[in-house]
């Protein structure tokens, strides 16, 4: 009896804290902080360009969550910036591309933001992706709106959606988008503790795998399959499903040049260009920076760049990036914190 009361209330306990995330409370004390997060493959080969973006700014405007490898740790023998060091998850888990282990690694670095009751502005990053501004001018940029940046728009016409998600995730909220977002606070909640919609992602969202030979018939079912990828749908397809999306600019604040290419299995595919030396020229990071609006043609929406209801530069970031067109942009004038060049490890 005593046995059994005991291990009701130890259920009881566990209950609790699983169905209570315990939230920290959003007082302010301090400035407010943009929280940088990033999810990389193993390290950050672009450090020294963040290295000098950071030495230029105040250090409690800012936090840095990193979400590796399990086991991979940040410190001086795998990093030249001092800004990373300890700054991994240590409940990092595998990451596979296009499964929901993506969305997964992306959730487990919003909660760890979320428990520093100061960040205000929550942006994902990936190993290649570059600051194209100062610091105070980015933060300002993300502070200065009330709104979440996330790039969504409707989907209708590549058969991601399955249909037998639609006891959840009715067709019309279905959204597509870039991964790369910068939340507000509010909605970075609703993303990291959503019990609801991540299941579902999980369950019937994955990539289709590729045609293989040795699999011979059983190719017929697995081509059936929904392709789905799931970190291009999911966080607009959760916002839209809590009606937010009427706080949000439908856009990214991350630019990605995505180039046409030819595969076997697909009439056509999107892949991101990678900027190199050569490529990461002033004119190009000029043409980048330059941009105000984009165009949605599933939608036929022309979205203007807007910011607190004024016109502003589309792109804060940019991906992909090599080392050497980092580098090059460090010594460009182009980015505006050059001049600490010499001092960068
Ligand atoms: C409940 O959560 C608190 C705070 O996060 C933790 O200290 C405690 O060990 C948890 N209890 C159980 C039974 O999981
Ligand atoms: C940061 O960049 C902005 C816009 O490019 C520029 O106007 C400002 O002077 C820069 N600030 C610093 C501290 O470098
Ligand atoms: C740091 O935050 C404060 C308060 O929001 C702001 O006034 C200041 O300009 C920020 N500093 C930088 C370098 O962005």
């Amino acid at each position: 009896m005593i046995l059994l009361s005991f291990i009701f209330l130890l259920v009881a306990v566990v209950r609790i804290n699983d169905t209570s995330p315990r939230l920290p409370d959003d007082v302010l004390e301090g400035n407010p902080r943009v929280a940088f997060m990033f999810l990389v493959r193993l390290d950050l080969p672009l450090d020294f360009l963040w290295h000098t973006f950071y030495e230029n700014a105040d250090a409690a405007n800012y936090s840095i969550y990193i979400h590796s490898q399990p086991g991979f740790v940040f410190d001086e023998t795998t990093t030249r910036s001092t800004f990373f060091y300890g700054r991994h998850l240590s409940n990092s888990i595998k990451v596979d591309w296009g499964k929901s282990s993506m969305i997964e690694a992306e959730r487990l670095l919003l909660q760890a933001a979320l428990e520093n009751p100061t960040n205000q502005r929550f942006v994902l990053l990936s190993d290649s992706c570059v600051p194209l501004y100062n610091f105070s001018y980015s933060y300002s940029y993300l502070m200065r709106s009330s709104r979440s940046f996330v790039d969504s728009f409707l989907d209708m016409k590549e058969g991601r959606y399955n249909p037998r998600m639609a006891s959840v995730i009715p067709m019309r909220k279905w959204r597509k988008g870039s991964q790369w977002i910068a939340l507000l606070r509010s909605h970075a909640k609703v993303v990291a503790y959503d019990d609801v919609v991540f299941p579902i992602f999980k369950k019937l969202c994955k990539r289709r795998p590729p045609l293989d030979a040795s699999k011979g018939k059983q190719n017929f079912k697995l081509q059936k399959q929904h392709n789905c990828i799931p970190d291009e749908h999911y966080v607009q397809t959760l916002l839209a499903m809590n009606n937010l999306e009427g706080e949000l600019e439908r856009r990214t604040v991350t630019y990605t040049s995505w180039v046409p290419f030819a595969t076997n299995m697909e009439m056509k595919s999107w892949h991101p260009v990678t900027y190199t030396y050569a490529s990461a020229n002033p004119q190009q990071i000029k043409r980048i920076k330059d941009i105000r609006h984009v165009y949605y043609d599933t939608e036929h929406r022309t979205e203007w760049c807007k910011n607190s209801a004024a016109i502003f530069p589309c792109f804060l970031f940019a991906r992909k990036f090599s080392r050497d067109g980092a580098m090059r942009l460090l010594t460009e004038e182009n980015f505006d914190a050059s001049a600490s060049l010499h001092k960068s490890p």
